[in-house]
This record gives C-alpha cells, structure tokens and sequence, in this order.
C-alpha cells in the first residue's frame, strides 16, 4: 500500500502555497517524495513558508507568481517542465476571500461593489483557470498527471456567511472541474476539487477572521470543531497518488460534517410579508 501513496520521482506544483492550505498540502507531496514547487504572489511569505520545510530536508523550491498573469505563470511551468521532463501532480489552490456575506449589512446584494467582484473572481475563477490552462497544456502532452483544485464547501448549499463574489466563483469552479475531468480523461489525467469548510488559516477579510462566526459554524459542524490545515493532508495525498486511479470529476467536501444543521439556525433577518 505504500507505494501506492509515494510521489519519488515526481515534480508537483501547488499555487497559493506560501501559506495555510496549499502550505499543508505543498508539504505533504513533498514528505510523499515529489519535487514539490510552491507558488505565491506573497514573495515574504513563500521563501518563508519555503525556509521552512527546506530547514526539514524536504525537495522544495519556490516561484513568485501571481496566477492572474497568464504569461508569468505560464513561463514558469514551461521552465519547471524543462528543467524536470515531467509534471505529475498540479494543485490550483490560490484564492481569496471576497470579504462578508449576506449575514452582514456590507455583504447585501445592494452593498455589494462591482469593482470587488470583478477582483474576487479575476483571482478566484480566471486565475485558477489559468492555473488548469498551463496544467492541461503539459499533462496532454504526458498523458498522465494529477489535477487537484481547491475550491469551496460553503457553495454546495447557501451560505450567507459567504459573500456573493467568493460563492459565485467556487461554484463556477466546481462547474469547471466536473467538465475539465471529461476532457482530460482521454490524456490519462484525473482532475479533482477538494471543498474544505470552514477551516482556520490566514485567509483575511472574510467572516472566518470574526471569532463569533466560528463559534457559530462550529456548531454546524458535526465533529464540533473548524479545519485545521493540517486536515487536508491525507485528501491531497489520496488524490495526488495512484491511490484514486478510478476518480475523476469529483468535488470532495472535507468538512467535518458540515453544514450539519439547518440554515435555519443561521437565517439572515426574516422580512414582513408584502402587502396584499
Ligand atoms: N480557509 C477556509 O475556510 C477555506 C474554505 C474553503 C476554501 N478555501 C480555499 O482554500 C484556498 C487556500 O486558502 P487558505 O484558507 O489556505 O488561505 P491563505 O490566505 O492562508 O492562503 C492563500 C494563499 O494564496 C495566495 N494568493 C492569493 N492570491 C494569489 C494570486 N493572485 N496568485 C498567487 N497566489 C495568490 C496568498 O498569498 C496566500 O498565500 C483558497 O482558494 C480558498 O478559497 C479556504
């Protein structure tokens, strides 16, 4: 069963790596034996991040990229793939935040700013799909490979803790990786989203920075507690490897269970009835 899991030989790349999930997960493909590249738009945060896991021996290195630039992000690939002759396992992972859900008066619909919801989906949608883009062009050309996308729980049903631009965006995702998989089956390439729920990290702006909001999705919860990132490990590490040969096209919730309870228990303020 070992050998099913090992990633020796093999050249991984995770985006958005320079911290909380891609971080975890960057870490793993390398504990597991890949040459693993971390890529981040956040320089301080990646050689940090990078530091780190070199510091306990592990085949890393680093590439500041912003996956919103397609050039910049497809010259990297194009050198790793140079540089190694290979691409096993690709994780779109960057993403933000797009700020407050429909539970706050700055998440309403009315209060939502167009500009915002442009940048969140530039970044979460178009950005990641750019991710896939240079992905697929080289593991076509393999005919084998790995595709793991980060995308959301919080949009397999509503949730108005959520702002409209972050659910609009991981729901196009989760659209995007179902029919991407049909494509690159013929390649011998599997393309997978994990969904985490609501896990602590140091994504900021939205309402996981507000200890009362999880407090409240804790409840929801039903192992009673949020992610920690060190709980995607194991997913990433069955999606990654031969272990899943016979899984495509799925969008995995790792979510402890969540939404466990009604939506009920969270609803936004009820309206009167209109008037007759
Ligand atoms: N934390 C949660 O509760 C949660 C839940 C569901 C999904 N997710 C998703 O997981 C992924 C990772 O989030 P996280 O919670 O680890 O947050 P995080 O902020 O700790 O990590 C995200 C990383 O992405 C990088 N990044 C942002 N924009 C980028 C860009 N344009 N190009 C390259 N790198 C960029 C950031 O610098 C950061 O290092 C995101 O896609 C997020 O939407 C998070």
């Amino acid at each position: 069963m070992k050998a099913l899991f090992d990633q020796s030989g093999r050249v991984a790349v995770v985006t958005g790596a320079g911290s909380g999930l891609g971080l975890q997960a960057a870490a793993c493909l390398a504990e597991l034996g890949a040459t693993t590249f971390l890529l981040d738009l956040d320089e301080a945060r990646l050689e940090e991040a990078c530091a780190g896991l070199r510091s306990k021996g592990l085949p890393v290195q680093s590439r500041v990229v912003d996956v919103c630039d397609a050039a910049q992000q497809g010259a990297v690939f194009d050198e790793i793939v140079a540089a190694h002759g290979r691409l096993d396992v690709v994780m779109a992972n960057a993403g933000v935040s797009g700020g407050r859900g429909p539970m706050a008066r700055a998440g309403a619909i009315d209060a939502v700013d167009i500009a915002h919801w442009q940048q969140v989906l530039d970044i979460n949608l178009t950005g990641t799909f750019k991710t896939l883009q240079c992905a697929c062009r080289h593991m076509k050309t393999f005919k084998r490979g790995r595709i793991i996308a980060t995308t959301s729980a919080s949009v397999l049903s509503p949730e108005p803790f959520v702002s409209y631009s972050y659910s609009a965006s991981q729901a196009a995702l989760n659209a995007t990786i179902r029919l991407l998989a049909v494509e690159m089956a013929a390649y011998g390439v599997s393309v997978n989203a994990i969904a985490p729920g609501p896990f602590v990290t140091g994504i900021s702006g939205g309402a996981m920075a507000d200890p009362g909001v999880q407090q409240t999705l804790s409840k929801r919860i039903a192992l009673g507690r949020l992610g920690a990132p060190e709980d995607i490990r194991g997913l990433v590490a069955f999606l990654a490897s031969d272990a899943s040969s016979y899984l495509t096209g799925e969008v995995i919730a790792l979510a402890g269970g969540y939404p466990s309870a009604p939506l009920a228990a969270t609803a936004v303020t009820p309206q009167p009835p209109r008037p007759q």
